[in-house]
């Protein structure tokens, strides 16, 4: 039995492991087992996407200059705990997290910071937001228009997964049901007005992170990926004109080859769900295009350069994997927030699988291996059975009410942590082969004096803008979110009229109100 994924690894595979004919059918072609697209990454690489943000707008544009000088090719912006959960700077709650663990967005002012030349119609800018997606999707909207760059230019991505939030990562804020409107509300405009960003990025990473095996990683992902399509359906909108922006995210963790038959297995998953369920036809409705972490939780605080190999072998296991694009976790990252060249040496990994393990010259090229093969078809059968036990709830969010999927990681993450603890579970550097003296390392810290000048910065901005306009623009938006009319035309006009991220989530919470968990010991 394999620790990490829960099913048995054997030691030998033959014919008789896996059915006839695995590993035939074609990429680029349903079910796309070997991979979205045709060419996979003979004619362009996977995406080098380096998630990266902290400290205020402008700290954050200069590692982004870097980042696109070192050979980076799309953008990848993570926002303060704040910004997350829908504060300004200077709001009591916020204090102490400015800036920590990503940018603070209070406004379009920050937003026009962020993206200082950088021409918004020649990059892919992905954004982990959630609770806020639509907000700071439409801050970042307005400062292409600035730039004078249409909606319809703009590539990018908003995570925009509240679901995931309830079950592992928290940064939610209304319930569920207003929260699933916004979404279907962001599909819509999306569709009419940014139509190339990829709306949703339907996330595994932080499930898999609080402990998720490889079968429920993607067993409750998909699951909220259905949860989501049906919300979309259920608002009136029709399958083909949502579904092919809607994208994933998952995590790559060391065991090399049940990781390939993950990603193998959850795109031929998806491809039956949407045609079979939801009767999909276009095509590009029935793609699972996936971006891929390297496994913060693997990285270890000891001996942080073995770190550079655990990273080097998830990756490999992402491209193997097939997927769209790729961040990789810095070695230090366990300590604090990573180095410029912490960061860089992350990136050189990915240009290293990239561009000398000629992993790039043939398409899928585990397909027809019978441990692969075989471990696809056991990823597949586990998850398939576990997403019908989540439905048997009734929906996604029901059973999350329940506290199904939670209590299903707990279990796994409580497996996992025994297992490191009695040894059976190796950790190279934590349990097994230890310094006896750690060496000094000295790790990069966000200043605290930038939260001072961010609250400096939301004050001017509040004396310089037209308050009463900004007034009467929160009250539409109130009225708006009371009916059933799309939310989103009129938060952009209060950003446009400097509201700021905080006065927009206010607005909407004194209308909808605030998830509060239900607690289940
Ligand atoms: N053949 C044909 N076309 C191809 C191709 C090929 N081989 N390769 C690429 N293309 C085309 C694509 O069709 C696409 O064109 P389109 O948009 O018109 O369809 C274009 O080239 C770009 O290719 P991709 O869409 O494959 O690559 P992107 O990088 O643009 O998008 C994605 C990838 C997964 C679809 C997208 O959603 C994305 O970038 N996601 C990133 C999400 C992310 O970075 N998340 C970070 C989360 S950090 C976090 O949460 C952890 C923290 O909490 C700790």
């Amino acid at each position: 039995m394999n620790a990490e994924s829960g099913f048995p690894v054997k030691p030998v595979y033959g014919p008789a492991d896996v059915p006839a004919g695995a590993g035939a059918d074609e990429p680029g072609q349903y079910p796309y087992t070997r991979g979205v697209y045709p060419t996979m990454y003979t004619k362009r690489p996977w995406t080098m996407r380096q998630y990266a943000g902290f400290g205020t707008a402008a700290e954050s544009n200069a590692r982004y200059h870097q980042l696109l000088a070192a050979g980076t090719m799309g953008l990848s912006v993570a926002f303060d705990l704040p910004t997350q959960m829908g504060y300004d700077s200077d709001d009591p709650i916020a204090h102490g997290e400015v800036g920590k663990v990503g940018v603070a967005i209070d406004s379009i002012d920050d937003m026009r910071l962020l993206f200082k030349d950088i021409p918004l119609d020649r990059v892919s800018t992905s954004m982990t937001i959630n609770a806020p997606g639509s907000v700071l999707l439409l801050l970042y909207q307005l400062v292409a228009e600035e730039q004078g760059v249409p909606g319809t230019a703009l590539q990018g991505t908003i995570q925009n997964d509240i679901l995931k939030e309830y079950i592992a990562r928290g940064t939610y804020i209304f319930p569920p049901k207003p929260s699933l409107r916004l979404v279907a509300d962001t599909f819509a405009y999306c569709r009419a007005e940014i139509p190339k960003w990829n709306t949703i990025s339907i996330s595994g990473y932080h499930m898999a992170e609080a402990g998720a095996s490889p079968a429920q990683e993607i067993a409750f992902t998909l699951a909220n990926g259905i949860e989501y399509v049906r919300a979309a359906i259920a608002a009136g909108l029709a399958v083909d004109d949502f579904a092919p922006r809607l994208s994933f995210f998952f995590v790559a963790r060391t065991t090399l080859l049940e990781e390939i038959a993950k990603f193998r297995a959850a795109r031929r998953m998806w491809a039956r769900i949407m045609r079979d369920e939801f009767g999909a036809k276009d095509p590009k409705s029935l793609m699972l295009r996936f971006h891929t972490q390297t496994a913060g939780v693997q990285l270890t605080a000891q001996q942080p350069e073995v770190n550079l190999i655990r990273v080097a072998i998830q990756a490999l296991g992402a491209v193997a994997g097939g997927t769209q694009s790729l961040h990789t976790n810095s070695y230090d990252e366990a300590l604090a927030l990573p180095t410029e060249k912490s960061a860089r040496l992350a990136l050189r990994t990915q240009q290293v699988l990239a561009y000398e393990s000629g992993l790039t010259g043939t398409v899928d090229p585990f397909a027809g291996s019978y441990a692969v093969e075989a471990l696809t078809d056991a990823v597949e059968r586990e998850a398939t059975a576990l997403i019908d036990r989540v439905f048997e709830y009734g929906s996604a969010v029901d059973a999350i009410e329940q506290g199904f999927q939670k209590g299903e990681i707990e279990a796994s993450a409580y497996r996992i942590a025994t297992e490191i603890d009695s040894g059976e579970r190796v950790v190279v550097g934590v349990n097994r082969f230890t310094l006896d003296e750690e060496e000094k390392y000295e790790p990069l810290r966000v200043d605290p004096a930038i939260e001072a000048a961010q609250v400096a910065r939301l004050a001017r901005l509040r004396e310089e803008r037209d308050g009463p306009a900004v007034q009467d623009a929160l009250k539409d938006l109130a009225k708006a979110a009371a009916g059933s009319v799309n939310v989103l035309p009129l938060m952009k006009d209060a950003l446009r009229l400097r509201a700021t991220v905080g006065e927009v989530c206010h607005t909407l919470r004194g209308v909808w109100g605030v998830h509060r968990p239900v607690e289940r010991f």
